[in-house]
């Protein structure tokens, strides 16, 4: 018996409006989540990864906003949710971490408090059971010491630590959905490694459902179930992550494969890295067909037609080869 997703992205496009129209920066993102499942969604930084994860949240702030498009949690359209379903929806079923946490933590607080606060607020805790709970929510992110820990303010813990801080106040409430935007890219690669074993774990055990975001395609091995490769708000390929890498088709995927320093790849050390050329192009100067076409090894005049995501028997991709 398969699941049915907890999460859908349906045709996503989001823009800007600007002085000289509207620029599309997601361009039909298209992704399901199932239950428990960690998907991560990889590409250069301006691809619109961020804009798809605010978008998941309907976070998007003006300029940005949703052109079309669906975003379907258990089947309930979050792009039309009320401004008071809203708010449970992002409190207590779905959550976001991201790179920096001292945007998300307040330091002014103690990280205790501001974990009690959301205890609070999204459910039936006295203080007495919601401090209960945040040392408990403490120890299980690893943070030790959690009864001293607790009254700490986030500038008195490293970045990991924050980092966990931040973890265990978006996993309060037990949300179905994590939505982890580049959690680890500020920090070094051992505490790294660790973030992304604690949400691996916390996904396994307790069925939590994760976006993972990130530009390092190392990592998608270690942790994700399903991979997207977006390249200039579009999906590249997108599958099983072990057919995503091994049988690797497209060849902005192969590029940042090559690219990769590969700290995280076990075995074979590359001896050269081979940066993909050029860069990620403005959203006024997307082209027209494959939007990688101006950067890719194998460019062809057909390139410039419209170019579907079609299926080859175990994962999708974007490419006339
Ligand atoms: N507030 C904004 N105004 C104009 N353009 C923006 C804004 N935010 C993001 N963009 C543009 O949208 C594109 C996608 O951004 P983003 O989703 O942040 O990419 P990523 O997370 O993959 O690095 C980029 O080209 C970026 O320059
Ligand atoms: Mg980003």
């Amino acid at each position: 018996m398969s699941d049915s997703p907890l999460l859908e992205i349906k045709n996503l496009q989001v823009g800007f409006d600007t002085a000289s129209g509207l620029l599309m920066a997601v361009r039909g993102v298209d992704l399901e989540i199932l239950p428990g499942e960690i998907a991560a969604l990889v590409g250069e930084s301006g691809c619109g990864k961020s804009l798809t994860a605010l978008s998941t949240l309907h976070l998007n702030e003006p300029p940005a906003r949703v052109i079309a498009g669906e975003i379907l949690f258990k089947g309930e359209n979050v792009l039309a949710m009320e401004p008071e379903r809203l708010l449970t929806f992002r409190g207590a079923e779905a959550s976001l971490i991201f790179q920096e946490p001292m945007t998300a933590l307040n330091p002014v607080f103690s990280i205790g408090d501001q974990i009690i606060e959301v205890l609070m607020t999204h459910g039936n805790f006295t203080k007495e059971a919601a401090r209960e709970k945040t040392i408990h929510l403490l120890a299980m992110v690893g943070i030790p010491e959690p009864q001293s820990r607790i009254d700490r303010y986030p500038f008195e813990l490293s970045g990991g630590m924050r980092q966990r801080a931040m973890i265990a106040m978006a996993l309060a409430m037990g949300p179905s959905l994590l939505i982890a935007d580049e959690p680890t890219t500020a920090l070094d690669v051992t505490i790294q490694l660790q973030i992304l074993e604690l949400i691996k774990d916390l996904s396994k055990t307790k069925k939590m459902s994760v976006l993972l975001i990130t530009h390092d395609i190392g990592i998608v091995s270690l942790i994700a179930d399903k991979t997207a490769i977006m390249y200039a708000g579009e999906i590249m390929e997108f599958g099983d992550t072990t057919n995503v890498l091994k049988k690797k088709k497209h060849p902005y995927t192969q590029g940042l494969l090559n690219s990769l320093p590969s700290q995280f790849i076990s075995g074979k050390k590359r001896k050269r890295l081979e940066p993909i050329p050029g860069s990620v192009p403005e959203l006024k100067d997307i082209p027209d067909g494959c939007v990688f076409r101006n950067r890719c090894p194998h460019y062809q005049q057909k390139c410039e037609n419209e170019i579907e995501l079609k299926y080859i028997g175990d994962h999708y991709y974007r490419c006339i080869l």
